[in-house]
């Protein structure tokens, strides 16, 4: 496995997969790589000839008062971990490689109304800086398939409308959520938890099951929403959002039958954010 920090190196790289007629993946991570990062490698793998995971933590999608400066930056057991993972090449640039003309660069990519609700009201900016950087990921590596975890599951929607909107050569795929053993979903940010914090975490999974659960016996998405809250708060959490959604847009659950729909929550447990989401049927 191969380490490339510029883009000329790595753009050198690919362009030889290419001309041999090999199919490159993308895994895109910020690193601290766990077995939720390693499950999108495995996907990759099985669709392509090539994998390059991307290990940046990317300063424009971290708002103001967010954890960039403390994020975990493991760079060297990442580089352990992908390389028995199967990975080809890691891609691990630095901020001004990704931003030659500064972080605050003209063209971003902006995904309207759909990063309007859930993360994006709570999180103003984090999608434009996200979606912008994995479009310019897309551009550098220019790989026929990206892998994507479920654990985001709007971020994932967000980058599948505007390589749909932008047609862009890519096909995304969406991979399940990984947890550990007692429900909680994976997360570079499970470390800040402290134990206490960590063995109340998995109230969100919990919550998640019971939004389910009324989900199943029929009651209204409001219900289930103020009863998720109300449950949210008793297990010591400060929820940001306990929503019902249709799954393919996020929108509001409409009444067309058999639609998807997906249940959602952001919380807060002391300073540490955590999101989770559960397929509702
Ligand atoms: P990061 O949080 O490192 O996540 C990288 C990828 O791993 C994302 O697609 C995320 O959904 C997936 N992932 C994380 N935890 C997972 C879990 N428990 N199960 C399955 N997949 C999981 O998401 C980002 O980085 C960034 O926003 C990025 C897309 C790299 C752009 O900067």
């Amino acid at each position: 496995m191969q380490t490339v920090t510029e883009i000329q190196a790595l753009r050198a790289v690919v362009r030889g997969w290419r001309e041999s007629g090999q199919a490159v993946g993308l895994v895109p991570t910020m690193g601290n790589l766990h077995a939720g990062h390693y499950s999108l490698l495995k996907q990759a793998r099985a669709r392509c000839d090539r994998v390059v995971a991307s290990v940046f933590v990317n300063p424009t999608q971290f708002g103001p008062g967010e954890d960039f400066e403390r994020y975990p930056r493991t760079l060297a057991q990442d580089q352990a971990g992908l390389a028995d993972h199967d990975c080809d090449v890691v891609f691990a640039p630095s901020v001004e490689t990704m931003y030659p003309f500064g972080p605050e660069q003209s063209v971003r990519v902006q995904v309207p109304r759909l990063t309007e609700s859930l993360e994006g009201a709570h999180r103003p900016g984090h999608f434009d800086g996200m979606a912008t950087v994995v479009c310019k990921l897309f551009n550098l590596v220019q790989p026929d398939v990206a892998v994507f975890g479920q654990k985001d599951f709007q971020q994932l929607r967000v980058i599948e409308r505007f390589v749909r909107d932008l047609g862009l050569p890519v096909t995304v795929l969406a991979a399940p959520i990984v947890r550990e053993a007692d429900g909680l979903a994976m997360s570079s940010r499970n470390q800040y938890l402290s134990p206490e914090e960590r063995k109340r975490a998995t109230g969100i999974h919990r919550t998640l099951l019971a939004m389910k659960t009324a989900h199943e016996a029929g009651r209204a998405p409001q219900e289930i929403e103020l009863e998720a809250v109300a449950q949210l708060r008793e297990l010591g959490f400060e929820p940001d959002y306990a929503a019902v959604r249709r799954s393919v847009d996020l929108g509001e659950p409409g009444v067309e039958p058999g639609e998807e729909r997906i249940a959602l929550i952001a919380a807060r447990l002391g300073a540490t954010r955590l999101i989770d989401n559960l397929l509702l049927n």
